[in-house]
């Protein structure tokens, strides 16, 4: 009676998650040895849960272990530098035999459907399809990794096609180039890309152990970006072959994460049910990379001065940016929006009064780590709310090397003769700059 009651509780409390997930595009790394393992038909069956609550799911599947054994049958030597295999002609050969046959294997465990299984009932449609254009890696160090290769794009407007269809896609780590080659690629990079493309919810990434272990033996059960990265950094040293395979993991869950994908989670592939716990309960089971709570946009002060004057160096430096000495920045602090991430400083960006109706929007920078995740965009907001609590109308900014960035956001160019006075008599003829116009509705 105890077991029931509680299961009724946690039944009636996953529903706010069943929610949450709903509609929602989750990638999930299934490597070679998740498949290997005897749990993997456990994970099939929560996999399928997903499916039928909604979830819209894009598989990629990897076969490392399965591609070394193929080709240590055939005779063939396992080529690797830096821990990257080398692909050539005759092993692509195999290589393309082993994860076919694997990718056939997976759509037959999700075409299950006997009676008294969790998959009864479910009629699931498995899509699979040419989604990832791969270049080659090239030559490194002298070493040509030949077939080998990395993502160059992704169809996500594909995938999503076939996930509105509500199929499962597949994908495998096999990538096609525009020249008709195939290529061979890391299921990690293939899932990473993957989830970055489709902007996914989460990427869920499979791992030997129960999450990421500190060195303390114990759970890390949530990382920042940073701290994963600085993580890493420590782990690195460790040789084992269960580390390795979280290590790759932990970065592309650093990577998917710096670049929007909202929650990354490390979960045990041989834990029966880790993957319900980790999604339908509050404790979770395994390690959630996540920038949620970890950043906030805020009002610069004082103490900010340090921190925006290493953001904006290498910027000065290369002539995007104009200088401003500590005085200066410490007189202009109020001016000052910044992203501060973790205790550091991210990004910033300025709106100085110019006249009644006008400001000019300065020194917009985002460190090159965390570019592209659309925090200009964000801060551009902030600023453009800032002018019109002040009555602004219209805002202004001149550019060298960033025209389009603004004019994407609406800016219009202006001749510098129609610039507010007191911006005309500051304008420094030898920048050059372009100047640009956006009137605040
Ligand atoms: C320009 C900058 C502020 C944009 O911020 P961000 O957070 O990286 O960018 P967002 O995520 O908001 O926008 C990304 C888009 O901007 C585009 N973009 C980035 N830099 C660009 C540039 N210099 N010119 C035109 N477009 C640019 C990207 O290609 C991307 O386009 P897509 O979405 O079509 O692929 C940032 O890249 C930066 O700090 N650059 C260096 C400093 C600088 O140029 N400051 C402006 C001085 S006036």
């Amino acid at each position: 009676m105890d077991n029931l009651s509680q299961y009724i509780d946690w039944f009636r409390h996953s529903s706010s998650y069943i929610n949450a997930h709903r509609k929602k595009v989750f990638v999930v790394l299934l490597t070679g040895e998740t498949i290997a393992h005897e749990n993997f038909s456990h994970i099939v069956h929560d996999i399928t849960l997903l499916h039928s609550l909604g979830v819209k799911l894009v598989l990629v599947h990897g076969a490392r272990p399965q591609i070394n054994a193929a080709l240590s049958g055939a005779g063939q030597e396992l080529r690797y530098h830096k821990g990257l295999r080398i692909t050539d002609t005759d092993s692509l050969q195999i290589i393309k035999q082993t994860i076919g046959a694997m990718a056939i294997d997976i759509e037959a465990q999700f075409s299950m459907g006997l009676a008294n299984s969790p998959m009864h009932g479910a009629d699931i449609k498995v899509s699979r399809g040419n989604f990832i254009t791969a270049r080659p890696l090239g030559i490194i160090e002298g070493v040509d990794y030949a077939l080998t290769g990395v993502v160059r794009k992704v169809n996500a407007e594909a995938i999503l096609q076939h996930l509105d269809k509500n199929s499962i896609v597949l994908v495998s780590n096999l990538g096609y180039s525009p020249t008709g080659e195939v290529f061979n690629l890391s299921a990690e990079d293939v899932a990473t890309e993957v989830a970055m493309a489709m902007q996914a919810e989460k990427l869920i990434l499979f791992v030997p152990q129960r999450g990421v272990m500190g060195k303390d033996g114990q759970l890390i059960s949530t990382l920042s970006p940073v701290q994963a990265d600085l993580l890493l950094k420590e782990l690195a040293q460790d040789e084992s072959v269960a580390r390795n395979i979280t290590l790759e993991s932990l970065s592309a869950a650093v990577k998917a994460s710096n670049k929007n994908v909202h929650r990354c989670h490390l979960i045990s592939f041989a834990d029966n049910g880790a993957l319900i716990q980790e999604l339908f309960t509050r404790e979770g089971n395994g390690t959630l990379v996540s920038k949620d709570n970890f950043e906030w946009l805020r009002q610069a002060t004082i103490n900010d001065v340090g921190g925006i004057l290493e953001l904006i160096a290498p910027l000065e430096a290369a002539g995007i940016l104009v200088h401003r000495s500590r005085e200066l920045l410490e007189a202009e602090i109020d001016y000052f929006k910044v992203i501060e991430m973790e205790g550091m400083i991210i990004a910033c960006a300025a709106i100085y009064p110019l006249d009644e109706e006008s400001g000019e929007i300065a020194c917009i920078a985002i460190h090159k780590n965390y570019q592209e995740s659309g925090r200009g965009d964000h801060l551009m907001r902030a600023l453009e709310k800032e002018a019109r609590k002040q009555g602004l109308t219209k805002v202004i900014v001149l550019t060298t090397q960033t025209a389009h960035w603004f004019m994407e956001r609406g800016f219009e160019p202006i001749a510098i003769s129609d610039l507010p006075a007191k911006k005309q008599q500051m304008y420094n003829y030898q920048r050059k700059s372009k100047a640009f116009i956006k009137t605040l509705r």
